[in-house]
């Protein structure tokens, strides 16, 4: 899977370079990264200049042609940032050691993305904090059934368009939080905790909305 990825490096930068990264919405939603922070899918580190000043990040990648070329930009970060090449599935660190974990337009590259929830899960402390900036499979008939024309050849270059993201947090023991629309329903900007769900408490988008509908619960 990281030969893909070591291909897309090249061009990666030129290619995302839109205004449809939604810098201000992933800026909202990474203020939340606290403590010991754990960054998966780093890529390019085109994401760093939207991380709040100061913190301390392991940022991991399959890629190492992706993390070489997010290095200058980990270096240029005001807090701490380290770069290592790890398979989101298969975590080396120990249980418990982060307080945050953050993805960004990741779960969509990863093989089997509740695999790499539940080692989420694992290294995540009880009461820790996962922060998602995804794309997913819409609800609407059309936009979905676009989607997973669309994943017929997107999966070739490792992205599949058609993800149900948050369930499959919730499937690996994730408590989603708040589940807010950046793009329609189909981007995302989603809050989860590692702790016990309580009843009526299981945040959704209204069913078929296409419309921006930030929600929390
Ligand atoms: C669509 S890119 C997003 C990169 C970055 N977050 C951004 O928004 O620019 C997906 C990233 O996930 C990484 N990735 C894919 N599978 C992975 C895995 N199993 N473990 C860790 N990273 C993975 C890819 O190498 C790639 O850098």
């Amino acid at each position: 899977m990281s030969t893909v990825w070591d291909f897309r490096a090249r061009f990666y930068d030129v290619c995302e370079a839109s205004d449809l990264r939604r810098g201000s919405s992933k800026k909202a939603l990474f203020r939340d990264m606290r403590g010991r922070i754990l960054f998966v899918g780093v890529g390019t580190g085109m994401d760093i200049p939207h991380f709040p000043a100061g913190r301390t990040i392991v940022g991991i990648d399959i890629s190492e042609k992706m993390l070489r070329k997010a290095r200058p930009r980990a270096r240029a970060y005001s807090g701490r940032m380290v770069l290592l090449r790890a398979d989101a599935q298969n975590l080396k660190f120990p249980d418990n050691s982060f307080d945050t974990l953050v993805t960004s337009c990741t779960m969509c590259s990863v093989p089997d993305p509740v695999r790499a929830f539940r080692e989420y899960h694992r290294v995540l402390r009880p009461g820790g904090r996962l922060l998602m900036f995804e794309h997913v499979r819409s609800r609407n008939c059309l936009l979905g059934l676009s989607l997973d024309m669309m994943t017929l050849w997107t999966r070739l270059s490792g992205t599949e368009m058609n993800r149900d993201t948050v369930s499959n947090a919730r499937t690996a023991g994730f408590r989603i939080t708040s589940i807010a629309s950046v793009f329609l329903d189909i981007i995302l900007s989603v809050r989860a905790t590692k702790g016990a769900t309580t009843q009526n408490e299981s945040p959704t988008l209204p069913s078929n909305s296409v419309h921006p509908s930030p929600f929390t619960p």
